[in-house]
């Protein structure tokens, strides 16, 4: 007899009696976030044969040039978050400004932070790109209407984060603050089955992972701790293995399960001020809180990611995520 499937739902009722933070409103939000990946990985998947590849003409909160999958990726989120009926508001990669939930459709304490596509570089070369999301919950409930300061939360105040990775298979992996869990999509029966139970971040790793092209951008601290991974004064004794793929999904998924140390350090702008790439809120917050809940740590080189007050929506952050230990080394270097 095969091994009897676990379906998202049933895993989630399974937690919601260990959590009764996630409620029935919670899992049809999931389920939502679900459908949207569904679509959005059968135009990745067929990306090729559909105007999907390629540019919008574009630019951008982030100062970047659209690609078409990002804005299909965004429309089809917009649109079915919020007919979720969970949500107060939204906050997406792609807009500068939050995304209110009309009136006209039920509304809930949720508040949905989102990075649409995630590697958006490499959509025109058929390599893994994802969706990030990160839930949290509204804690004022004078029925106000919920504006930005009521989103702009610490990242250890998620009820519930995760990404899809549209690869060779398509997979969800979240957390509720119960473990981390990765379920792989089905084609044949168009669901997603549970195939990775209780993900945990080897405490230790031998690979690390950074654009080493913006070397000479880095500040000093962060060129050392680059340089102690690749020699043999690291805990192994040997230089560690080097693997990028530039879509930061791709890259966490495969330090969640193997290990070592993703690092994304300030680069110096032309203006001589140092800044991070990644996004707080819908990138670096929601990935640290899988991390640290796979036993795993994240921080901007200074403090644990989880524990930055936003200021913005879209603000950067110094990113370095992975196994315990080598993010430990790592800020023997940064503090
Ligand atoms: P996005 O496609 O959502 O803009 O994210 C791209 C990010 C992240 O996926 C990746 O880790 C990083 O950009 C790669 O940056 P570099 O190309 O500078 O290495
Ligand atoms: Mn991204
Ligand atoms: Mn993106």
């Amino acid at each position: 007899m095969a091994q009897q499937q676990v379906t998202v739902t049933e895993h989630l009722l399974w937690h919601q009696i260990k959590s009764p933070a996630a409620t029935g409103v919670f899992t049809q939000l999931l389920y939502d976030l679900i459908l949207s990946a569904k679509l959005i990985s059968r135009s990745v998947s067929k990306a090729g044969l559909l105007d999907v590849l390629g540019e919008t003409g574009e630019v951008n909160v982030q100062g970047e040039n659209v690609q078409k999958l990002d804005d299909y990726a965004d429309k089809i989120l917009i649109h079915r978050m919020e007919r979720s009926g969970a949500l107060c508001l939204m906050a997406s990669e792609e807009h500068a400004d939050l995304i209110r939930i009309d009136p006209s459709f039920t509304r809930g304490d949720y508040m949905l932070i989102f990075d649409p596509l995630d590697g958006s570089s490499n959509i025109d070369v058929n390599v893994n790109v994802g969706t990030i999301f990160s839930i949290h919950r509204r804690a004022d409930h004078s029925g106000r209407e919920a504006s930005l300061e009521d989103i702009l939360q610490e990242g250890y105040r998620q009820v519930g984060a995760g990404y899809f990775l549209y690869g060779p298979s398509c997979m969800m992996v979240y957390s509720t603050g119960q473990g981390v869990h990765g379920f792989t999509l089905d084609p044949s029966v168009g669901e997603f089955l549970l195939s990775h139970p209780d993900m945990q971040i080897p405490r230790q790793g031998n690979i690390y992972s950074a654009n080493d092209g913006n070397y000479t951008l880095w500040d000093d601290k962060a060129r050392l701790a680059s340089d102690y991974f690749k020699s043999d004064r690291n805990r192994t004794g040997k230089p560690y293995t080097l693997r990028y793929v530039g879509s930061l999904v791709a890259d966490f998924h495969r330090t969640l399960l193997y290990g070592g140390v993703f690092m994304y350090p300030a680069v110096r702008k032309p203006d001589g001020r140092f800044e991070g790439k990644l996004r707080l809120m819908c990138e670096a917050s929601p990935l640290a809180f899988l991390a640290e809940q796979a036993g795993g740590r994240a921080t901007d080189g200074q403090r644990r990611i989880l524990e930055l007050k936003p200021y913005s929506l879209h603000q950067r952050a110094p990113l370095f995520i992975g196994s315990a230990n080598d993010v430990d080394d790592v800020m023997q270097f940064m503090s």
